[in-house]
């Protein structure tokens, strides 16, 4: 199967503009956050963000599939002691777009540094909202099942007198029931906390996020052949990943250093796709394992 990863230059608000209608099958992306990393690439006043994001999103809708899914990776900062209501603002908005908030993933970041706050703890998750143009969309939730670790070995094997009368005399389908119907299987679907560690060894972007993550969810929502775009491409990560994954790609970015650092990465990078897939197994994304 051939496989395009396609990178441009340029505003996403602008760029998106060339995509055809219905034509991405997930968008995954984490753009700048209100006013952080301010010398980096730019921020926007958390006042100023769902105005800027909106044209973004209507783009977006445009070219998303019916059956896609389109995961947006943010977290609103402390501002004067308070946490900033933005993105709050931005789902409601995004809603009266035509959006559908369909659900909340959270990036439990392992490895955290560490630090006293006065007023609260350090931050150790991030937000990935999942929205949808429809209730019914593509998910294969079998392509992320996790190992049953500890549940098969401790709560499976010592069922309490209840579960088992009630899944055996059949009566009432409560979660004793549910519980028991697990026995004997290896796998199990996982949650919708992802632990993974931040990575370090991206040198190349002050903002890169782990590979793991976009991997979890283009799993999750694609299938080989079909189409990844990242509208605030950084590093590439996203690209990186679909490419390993013989999904097609289209990466945006609006910085001429990152644009030619991923386009001049892609060709050598093309020979990760005969890598097993085993090296970047799912028990390693969303357990604590
Ligand atoms: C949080 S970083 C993304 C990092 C990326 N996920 C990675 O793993 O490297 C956001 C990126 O969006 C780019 N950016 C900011 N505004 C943009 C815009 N309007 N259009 C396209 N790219 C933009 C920034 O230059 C930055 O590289």
């Amino acid at each position: 199967m051939e496989i395009h990863t396609d990178i441009r230059l340029g505003d996403c608000k602008e760029v998106l503009k060339e995509l055809p209608d219905h034509s991405v099958d997930l968008i995954f992306t984490s753009p700048p956050y209100a006013d952080q990393r301010k010398k980096t690439y730019g921020g926007i006043h958390p006042t100023k963000y769902v105005d800027w994001f909106l044209p973004i999103s209507e783009q977006l809708l445009r070219v998303l599939k019916p059956t896609g899914s389109f995961v947006l990776n943010i977290k609103e900062r402390v501002v004067n002691g308070e946490r900033s209501t933005y993105v709050l603002e931005l789902i409601l908005e995004m809603r009266k777009q035509g959006w559908l908030w369909t659900e909340e993933y959270i990036w439990h970041k392992k490895n955290c540094y560490p630090g006293k706050w006065p007023n609260r703890f350090r931050d150790a998750w991030e937000r990935l909202l999942h929205f949808t143009k429809n209730k019914k969309f593509n998910m294969y939730q079998e392509e992320v099942m996790v190992p049953m670790g500890d549940w098969a070995k401790s709560r499976l094997k010592n069922l309490s007198d209840t579960d088992k009368i009630r899944d055996e005399s059949k009566v009432g389908s409560g979660f004793g029931k549910n519980i028991s119907n697990w026995i004997g299987r290896d796998k199990a679907y996982p949650t919708n906390v992802l632990h993974l560690a931040t990575e370090c060894t991206n040198k190349n972007h002050s903002a890169a996020f782990p590979e793991g993550l976009p991997e979890w969810f283009i799993k999750l929502f694609t299938k080989p052949g079909d189409t990844v775009l990242d509208p605030f491409m950084g590093s590439g990560t996203t690209n990186f990943v679909a490419q390993r994954l013989s999904r097609n790609s289209i990466g945006i970015e609006i910085k001429q250093a990152y644009y030619d650092m991923v386009k001049s990465q892609i060709e050598e990078r093309k020979h990760v796709l005969f890598e097993p897939k085993e090296k970047y197994e799912a028990s390693k994304i969303n357990g604590r394992n």
